[in-house]
This record gives structure tokens, C-alpha cells and sequence, in this order.
């Protein structure tokens, strides 16, 4: 079975330029996801709701991609982005765009599989935009211990029936997607370390957990 870096090492290029509306070679499969997908919507509503706190601080980005995330919070001044991914030819593009754009000092692009981490590196605030979603429940209440009192933002697709879960799914299987989760709001409530604030929040249509109150 494909692992999930091999997945996404193949994947990346073309999920990225149809999300995020790059030219590039884009089947029609994966045109028609992405008008499900409103990833670029996503990233647009985290950063609304997190760039007032994020002048000064260090962020990790957390399964980041090609690092549009963590390029598009720049303008709002953060100390550092620590920017990981399992996918080594993810960051090689993400570092590659980072150096021609002369930006590389302030965002640092890393290889690494959270899952497997046993600490994540220091930073003030923690974010992942479409990355919970390969986590299976008890690696994401591994990855809550290991983000503890810090702020944390994680887009999420919440397991529930509707069109749109249908259709993911169904593009997940096409895919051969090694991994791909959906919880419900209990199902994550109840693995939330004792302590820990979790809100669902939904903003611009997208759906979000945070200890953050927006704005
Ligand atoms: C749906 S893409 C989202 C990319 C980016 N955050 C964005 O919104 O444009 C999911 C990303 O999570 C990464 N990923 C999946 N599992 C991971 C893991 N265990 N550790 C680190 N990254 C992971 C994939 O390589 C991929 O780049």
C-alpha cells in the first residue's frame, strides 16, 4: 500500500496548482474536487482569523504543502513560520519559491511526519490547514499533547452525512488515498487532554477547531 509521504510526494504539484488556481496540467478529476474543496477559500479565512496575533510570533505550519499558507501570513510580520511536511518534494518546491522570492530567512521549510514526532519544534501558535484530516483519532489526541496550552487553528471536514463527504470520499477511493479521516464534533471533543479549550468555529463557510476566540 502507497504511504502517505509517497501519496502526497506524487500528488502535491497537481493538488496544489488546482487549488490554488496555478496554471499547470490539472486532470478534470481534480478540477472538479477542487471546486468542492475551496482550498484557497480556507486559507484565506484562517488568516483572517489568526493574523492579528501574529506579529512577532513564531507559527508552525503543520502539513504544509507548498507553503502558501505560511508565504500568505508573512505580510503580517511573525518572528519565524516553521513550516513541516512528509512530503520531501513539497518542501523542496516550498524552499525553491522561498529562495527565488528572497524570503527564505523568515520561513523554514522541514521535512518531518508529525505523526511520528515525539516533540514538535517551539513556537507560539500552531496551525494546520488540511491536515488533521490524515490524522486517525489517537494520533490526533498525540498531537493535542504535544501542542498543550499553545494556540492552535486546524481547518476541519466533519464526519457527518452530506453531498460533499459523499463526493470526497468517493474522490479519496479513486485516489487511493493511503489515509484520510473524518470525526465527528463528540468523537474529537472527547479526546481533548483534560484542560484544554477546544471550539468548533466556522468562518467564511469553512469549518474550524481552535482554543481561539475570533476576533
Ligand atoms: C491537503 S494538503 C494541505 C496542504 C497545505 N496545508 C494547504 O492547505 O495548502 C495536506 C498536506 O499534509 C501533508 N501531510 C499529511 N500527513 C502528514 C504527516 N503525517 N506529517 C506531515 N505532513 C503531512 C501532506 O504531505 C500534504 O502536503
Amino acid at each position: 500500500m502507497t504511504s502517505q509521504k509517497d501519496y502526497w510526494d506524487k500528488k502535491i504539484t497537481e493538488w496544489s496548482s488546482a487549488s490554488y488556481g496555478r496554471k499547470s496540467s490539472i486532470s478534470f478529476l481534480e478540477k472538479v474536487a477542487t471546486y468542492f474543496r475551496s482550498v484557497d477559500k480556507r486559507k484565506d479565512a484562517a488568516i483572517k482569523i489568526i493574523s492579528p496575533l501574529i506579529k512577532n510570533k513564531v507559527i508552525l505550519d503543520l502539513g504544509c504543502g507548498l507553503g502558501e499558507f505560511a508565504f500568505g501570513i508573512l505580510r503580517y510580520k511573525p518572528k519565524k513560520v516553521i513550516a513541516l511536511d512528509i512530503s520531501p518534494n513539497a518542501v523542496k518546491q516550498a524552499r525553491l519559491f522561498a529562495k527565488k522570492k528572497k524570503i527564505h530567512g523568515k520561513v523554514r521549510f522541514e521535512v518531518s511526519d508529525v505523526v511520528k514526532t515525539k516533540k514538535l519544534p517551539e513556537s507560539d501558535i500552531v496551525i494546520g490547514l488540511g491536515f488533521i484530516d490524515y490524522l486517525t483519532l489517537p494520533q490526533l489526541k498525540n498531537l493535542f499533547r504535544m501542542i498543550g496550552k499553545k494556540p492552535y487553528l486546524f481547518s476541519c471536514f466533519e464526519k457527518k452525512f452530506s453531498l460533499f463527504n459523499l463526493l470526497h470520499n468517493i474522490y479519496l477511493i479513486s485516489q487511493n488515498c493511503p489515509g484520510a479521516y473524518k470525526h465527528t464534533r463528540s468523537e474529537i471533543r472527547n479526546i481533548v487532554p483534560k484542560g484544554m479549550k477546544l471550539s468548533f468555529i466556522t468562518k467564511d463557510g469553512l469549518l474550524f477547531i481552535t482554543n481561539l476566540h475570533e476576533s
